[in-house]
């Protein structure tokens, strides 16, 4: 163990002394090459005996071997998946510079209120985040008095509804989910607040499943209560499908495709999402204006000042002789 510590300790040192001896070109420094030839033929696997060999390359292709038919094992079976990937769409706010577009939150927020609401929960958006992103102060607190919220106990310990307030959440259509699964033969609809992060392919995934309702395929059979989309896992589920031409009303006159409903209600849940989206594009240019200056200004401290450092000349002088040394020239090198 020491000896290999040692042989290693000197296998370093005399590299560096290589880099120091090409770096300043003189010939003061002598090295052992003796001992670095030895310490670079060092290897372990020369003390093996022929049995331990033989036995680490069977084990070896024994784990090999494991490894490749797990792998292809694992390819065959995501090769009989039958849902379909979605498409990778060209949103607006995928750039590097691309904030949200908040007409589209906007009137995703109108197709969420008049579609989905009556079967999925938003818990975790408050009118009040409306405020400033989809409606102005006064207009996001008449959409919070249009609901009844449920509040209480009052002086008589009897709960009651009054209008709703900039600080209420957006209400749930259903009191529990043992109610949503009744009303939705057996499945209960996912709250959306994150629904684009909790899913894979998010915006490309959910636009898929509400524009990809169709028949099912020949010898597919969907049970009572189930519809067919072949971008759900399994291909059955239980949401009727939810968008067609003209099933919500837009308040600035867009025509309501079926494809622009799904884009709208799919910009307003990544809106849902991630609230801070464009807060945080707008960091990150700010950090890298802020890092590429300091990098361009780092690099002129260092050409200038620095530079006489790093064109600085090293003149050694031997101690036998007193005289400086003979520099070698390249070629001896
Ligand atoms: C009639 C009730 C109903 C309406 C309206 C409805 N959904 Fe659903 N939704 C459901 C149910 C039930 C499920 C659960 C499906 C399942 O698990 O089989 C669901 C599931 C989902 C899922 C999750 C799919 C998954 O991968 O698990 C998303 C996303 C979704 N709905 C989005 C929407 C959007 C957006 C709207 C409005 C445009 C909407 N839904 C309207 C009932 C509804």
């Amino acid at each position: 163990m020491i000896v290999k510590f040692v042989n290693l300790t000197n296998y370093y040192m005399s590299n560096m002394v290589l880099y120091l001896r090409r770096f300043i070109g003189v010939s003061l420094l002598e090295i052992n090459s003796h001992s670095v030839n030895k310490t670079r033929l060092f290897s372990t696997r020369k003390t093996w005996s022929s049995s331990k060999t033989a036995f680490l390359g069977i084990l070896g292709l024994i784990t090999g071997g494991t490894g490749v038919i797990i792998y292809s094992l694992d390819q065959s079976v995501q090769a009989g998946e039958l849902e379909l990937h979605p498409a990778k769409f060209k949103w607006a706010h995928n750039g590097l510079f691309d904030a949200l577009d908040h007409a589209s939150v906007r009137r995703g927020y109108e197709v969420f209120k008049q579609v989905c609401a009556s079967c999925h929960s938003l818990k975790f958006v408050a009118y009040r985040n409306l405020v400033g992103v989809t409606h102005s102060e006064a207009a996001a607190k008449a959409e919070a008095e249009e609901q009844m919220i449920d509040d209480g106990p009052d002086e008589e310990g009897n709960m009651f509804k009054r209008p709703g307030k900039l600080s209420d959440y957006i209400p749930a259509p259903y009191p529990n989910e043992e109610a949503a699964r009744a009303a939705n033969s057996g499945a209960f609809p996912p709250d959306l607040s994150y629904i684009v992060l909790g899913r894979e392919g998010g915006e490309d995934y959910i636009f898929s499943l509400l524009t990809g309702y169709c028949d099912p395929p020949a010898g597919v059979t969907i049970r009572e209560g189930q519809n067919y989309n072949p971008y759900f896992i399994g291909g059955a589920i239980a949401m009727a499908q939810p968008i067609f031409e003209d099933s919500a009303v837009y308040s600035d006159g867009t025509h309501a495709h079926a494809s622009q409903l799904a884009k709208d209600v799919v910009v307003f849940l990544k809106w849902a999402a991630e609230p801070e989206f464009d807060d945080r594009k707008l960091m990150m240019l700010r950090m890298f204006g802020f890092f590429g200056f300091s990098i361009a200004l780092a690099y002129y401290a260092v050409r200038t000042k620095g530079i006489s450092i790093k064109t600085r000349k090293f003149a050694l002088k031997s101690h036998v002789t007193g005289k400086p040394p003979v520099t070698r020239s390249k070629k001896c090198d």
